[in-house]
């Protein structure tokens, strides 16, 4: 098939590209570099030893969006495009809303315009939000979401509910991502964040290559069991190999609307991520012991038994390898 995957050159997006390219198919990638840099085309080109179509731009742009499906008979839409710092968005709730929701909004009607109608769209696990406790499983309340990142997802889903509503020949699959983390194992390709991470596992990986000085650590008062928060963390390369699996359901099955969880429905606390990947790396992480970070929940995992019997989806890395991947990465690059 001909997939149109916008944000491919993001974290998550580049891996699935990698495996889109490895199971046959041909990819369109539609970025605009706002989070990314344009040798990841390249990385993913040398990876999978296949060419990719690149358009640079916004998903915004009616333009290059509706040019994009004139000039390529595209069968699905990957969406990964959007913006994802919860900090920023708090800040600057606008740029997330007319980013991810109106950028969802255009890439839709672009696809209805030209009868493409077979999506597959990234939200998180935030969408849980405070409503419903672990294991979370697709069934359960969302929209509690305390920020206006997690609120962009849940407008989206909302939106592609009422789209799939009124006009059933749609396919539409939401993925709710839990903790992604980890890197491809020849190091070309991982999560590569402006700035100072706000994500836990980038921040890791800079303290032990000296890069920042200290971890803190957003609480160790919760009620789990060393009493820092527990995550499920999952890694990056399994979490793509989710995306083949919707895709190959969708395309076998008769669609429909779908929402899965991408997780490893296993739990592990900060304590233990920062000693799993001491252990692998050889390094010392500095950490202290700070205040609880607003908007955290204890204790967030997967209920993975949907996505395992639908899709035949089951996370293959452990915690390990997930830290090994990343200290390879961080190492060389
Ligand atoms: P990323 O920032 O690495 O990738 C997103 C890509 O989209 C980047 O290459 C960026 O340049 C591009 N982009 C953003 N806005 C765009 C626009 N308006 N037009 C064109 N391109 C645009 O992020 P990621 O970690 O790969 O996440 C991919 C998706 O998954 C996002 O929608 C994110 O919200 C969602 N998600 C991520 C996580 C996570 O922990 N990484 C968790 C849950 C959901
Ligand atoms: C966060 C977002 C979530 C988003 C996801 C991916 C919040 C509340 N949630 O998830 O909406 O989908 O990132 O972008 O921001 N931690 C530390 N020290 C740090 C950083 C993190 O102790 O410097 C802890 C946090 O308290 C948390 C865990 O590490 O318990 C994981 O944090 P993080 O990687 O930011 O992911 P989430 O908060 O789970």
């Amino acid at each position: 098939m001909n997939i149109l995957v916008t944000g491919g050159a993001g974290y998550i997006g580049s891996h699935t590209c990698v495996q889109l390219l490895d199971a046959g198919h041909k990819v369109v990638i539609f970025d605009n570099f706002c989070n990314s840099h344009s040798n990841v085309i390249s990385r993913i080109e040398k990876i999978a030893g296949k060419k990719v179509k690149l358009y640079v731009g916004d998903i915004r742009d009616k333009s290059v969006l509706e040019r994009i499906f004139c000039e390529n008979q595209i069968d699905a839409v990957i969406h990964f495009a959007g913006l994802k710092s919860v900090s920023e968005s708090v800040k600057s709730p606008l740029i997330y809303y007319d980013n991810n929701v109106m950028g969802a909004v255009a890439l839709c009607l672009a696809m209805q315009k030209f009868n493409v109608r077979r999506l597959i769209f990234s939200s998180s696990a935030t969408v849980y939000g405070t409503a419903a406790e672990a294991p979370y499983d697709e069934s359960m309340p969302t929209g509690s979401v305390c920020n206006p990142y997690g609120r962009t997802k849940y407008f989206i889903e909302e939106i592609l509910k009422d789209i799939f509503a009124a006009d059933p020949a749609w396919y539409i699959t939401i993925l709710r991502y839990f903790n992604p983390i980890g890197a491809h194992e020849n190091a070309l390709l991982g999560e590569d964040p402006c700035g100072i991470p706000n994500n836990i596992m980038p921040y890791i990986s800079q303290v032990a290559a000296k890069k920042l000085p200290l971890l803190t650590v957003f609480g160790n008062d919760y009620n789990t069991h060393d009493g820092t928060c527990v995550r499920d963390y999952i890694h990056v390369v399994d979490l793509a190999n989710g995306h083949l699996k919707a895709l190959e359901k969708m395309v076998h099955n008769n669609g429909g609307f779908n929402i899965y969880n991408l997780g490893t429905g296993k739990g592990y606390s900060v304590l233990e991520l920062i000693r799993a990947f001491e252990k692998v790396s050889g390094q010392k992480i500095n950490y202290k012991i700070g205040p609880r970070r607003a908007g955290d929940l204890p204790i967030v995992f997967a209920d993975t038994k949907k996505a395992e019997k639908d899709l035949g989806f089951k996370a293959k890395f452990g915690i390990e390898k997930m830290c090994t991947d990343t200290w390879n990465w961080q190492k060389n690059n």
